[in-house]
């Protein structure tokens, strides 16, 4: 495998127009397009999309951009974590072709005034928990999409709501792009990696783990035929308690596209749930196969 030179760099642009200037360039010499939109902070879960999109893709672009509209009053946008030059070196080192990391005043200049709003499906789970949550995810992503016009677009199925959300604004606003998932990256003992998984205390960070042996064990109860109501997500909740989290969100069963609400498996479903240790919010989901 070729070795990497420490001096490795990569191309960092800050304005749309220049974003746009380098895309044109690549699309007239016939390079597929990719883009990876992420806050930074980045993690292998962050770098599996990467992956994802250089595998596929002739040209890559991250984009890095802690996104104010998405964090409600009181939330953890102050001390998200932000290290604009350790992320560059690890793009750089992966092969991306392009950074794009505009600023707030960029993104959002006086006088902007448009909020997309995906009804329905941003509502419930985080959207009821996180008020105006889903209306930021989806402007920034708008524009993100409509800045670069990659061909595809990476994001995790870690934040599964947010994968929903994204697809129907696609379509909905037919934006020509291709809106691919990728598989949640987990460490050894199951905790889906996220940026704020830094922030949990040893103590914290052994109780963390329990929300995926839960969702794993739910997943299968519902396989197994229990209804959401009665059976699985009763258990899971309780179990949730006796683990130790501080607060439970939701833990609820849904339909893996529409994330309208379900008793059974009788279609592809999905478990999802949001809890707390402390200051901390983590969320998880699991995919439930139909029961047959
Ligand atoms: O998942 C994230 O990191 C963000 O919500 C996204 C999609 C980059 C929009 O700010």
């Amino acid at each position: 495998m070729a070795s990497v030179p420490d001096s490795a760099e990569i191309p960092i642009v800050r304005t749309v127009a220049e974003l746009r200037g380098r895309v044109k360039a690549w699309r007239a010499a016939g390079a597929v397009i990719g883009l990876v939109p992420t806050m930074g902070g980045l993690h292998d879960g962050h770098l599996a999309l990467v992956r994802a999109a250089l595998a596929a893709c002739g040209r890559v672009v991250v984009s890095i951009f802690v996104n104010p509209t998405q964090f409600g009053p009181g939330e953890d946008f102050a001390r998200y974590p932000r290290n604009e030059t350790q992320d560059a070196k690890r793009l750089a080192e992966l092969g991306v072709h392009l950074l794009f990391a505009p600023s707030a005043e960029h993104i959002y200049p006086d006088g902007f005034a448009t909020t997309v709003t995906v009804k329905g499906m941003g509502e419930g789970l985080c959207g009821a928990h996180r008020p105006g949550h889903f209306d930021g995810v989806a402007t920034v992503v708008a524009k993100l999409l409509l800045a670069a016009l990659p061909d595809v677009a990476y994001f995790g199925e870690k934040d599964y709501q947010q994968l929903q959300v994204i697809k129907r604004l696609v379509l909905d606003l037919d934006i020509p792009v291709a809106v691919e998932a990728v598989p949640t990256v987990r460490e050894a003992d199951g905790l889906a990696l996220s940026s704020r998984n830094l922030y949990l205390s040893p103590e914290e960070r052994a109780i963390a783990a329990a929300l995926n042996r839960v969702l794993a064990e739910v997943a299968a109860r519902l396989a197994a035929g229990k209804t959401a109501g009665a059976g699985a997500i009763a258990w899971g909740l309780k179990e949730l308690e006796a683990a130790g989290f501080t607060r439970i969100d939701y833990l609820e069963v849904r339909d893996a596209e529409t994330l309208g609400p379900v008793e059974t498996a009788a279609r592809p479903a999905r478990v999802l749930a949001a809890v707390w240790l402390g200051q901390i919010r983590l969320i998880d989901n699991m995919a439930v196969e139909p029961a047959g």
